[in-house]
């Protein structure tokens, strides 16, 4: 049983903080499971959106666990990943499909017709098609139920980088072919083997489709997260710092975050168990 953890709210989001990374990707782990188990309930698809980075990497490793010892299933679940470098080849292992496959994709029984990840070896001319059809397919399935997403140092969601357009411009923004920011190069150098070695461009999906899910799970661990998760949450909804505009569809985001992570925010804090009701309630 985990430690019930401090919770408390910010401009209408739920937050909740967990003693360590390990245990609060457990919790994300946990409700993608519930979400799973919800669409099987009602004998129809789960549709995933997932994230990939450093952060969700024991998200996958926990739902691998409960997957070998028979706690979920994946035969009946969907999967749309949030982005992916343009151009790469999905067998380069910095790949976005290439880490799916090695950390989930590969070690469950998730059909392969139905985990999807944006193709970094369309050519150029016909990426807007691949982008508009990417979200197109997620409406036909019926939408996202849980939407995982990281946070970056800068505050991005998916790809969608930080921007100067206006809050109503940022919140249209679909599926597409963006520049990568140079924090978000920075962080990926470890990766590519030097900041000027990452890959410029990406596909991600758009603040608009991520919105779209019928529940949101936003998981930040460690300390380097702390300023962008604050700015998120307590400050005001722009462009600048993309993941404050879940604020728009506050009812439906949980925040899941480690200590460290959360050091920059402040009380009151309270328990949390009505907050992971309200998430399992989104989640039906
Ligand atoms: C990855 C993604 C990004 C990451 C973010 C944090 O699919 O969409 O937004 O979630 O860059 O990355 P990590 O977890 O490596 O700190």
């Amino acid at each position: 049983m985990d430690v019930p953890p401090r919770s408390l709210r910010h401009a209408g989001m739920a937050v909740q903080v967990w003693p360590d990374a390990e245990i609060a990707c457990r919790v994300a782990g946990d409700l993608i499971i519930t979400s799973i188990r919800a669409a099987e309930a009602q004998r129809r698809r789960a549709v995933l959106g997932l994230a990939t980075g450093s952060t969700p990497e024991r998200v996958y490793a926990h739902l691998v666990r409960q997957y070998r010892t028979g706690g979920v299933s994946f035969r009946n679940v969907i999967t749309y990943n949030l982005d992916e470098y343009y151009p790469i080849s999905p067998v380069d292992p910095r790949s976005y499909r290439a880490y799916m496959h090695r950390h989930l994709f590969s070690q469950v029984d998730l059909e392969p017709n139905r985990a999807h990840v944006l193709d970094g070896t369309v050519p150029e001319a016909f990426v807007a098609g691949l982008a508009a059809a990417f979200d197109r397919w997620i409406e036909a399935d019926g939408g996202l139920d849980l939407q995982l997403l990281g946070i970056g140092r800068n505050g991005h969601i998916g790809f969608n980088e930080p921007s100067d357009l206006t809050v109503a411009e940022a919140l249209r923004l679909p599926t597409r072919l963006v520049e990568l920011h140079p924090t978000t190069r920075a962080d990926a150098a470890r990766d590519f083997g030097g900041a000027d070695q990452v890959i410029a461009r990406a596909l991600t999906l758009g603040i608009a489709p991520i919105l779209a899910a019928r529940s949101i799970v936003i998981l930040a661990t460690g300390a380097p997260k702390a300023e962008a998760v604050a700015a998120a949450l307590t400050g005001p909804m722009t462009a600048a710092l993309p993941a404050s505009l879940l604020q728009s569809v506050a009812g439906k985001v949980t925040w899941i975050l480690d200590e460290p992570a959360a050091s920059g925010l402040n009380g009151p804090w309270s328990v949390v168990r009505g907050d992971q009701d309200r998430v399992r309630g989104a989640a039906h």
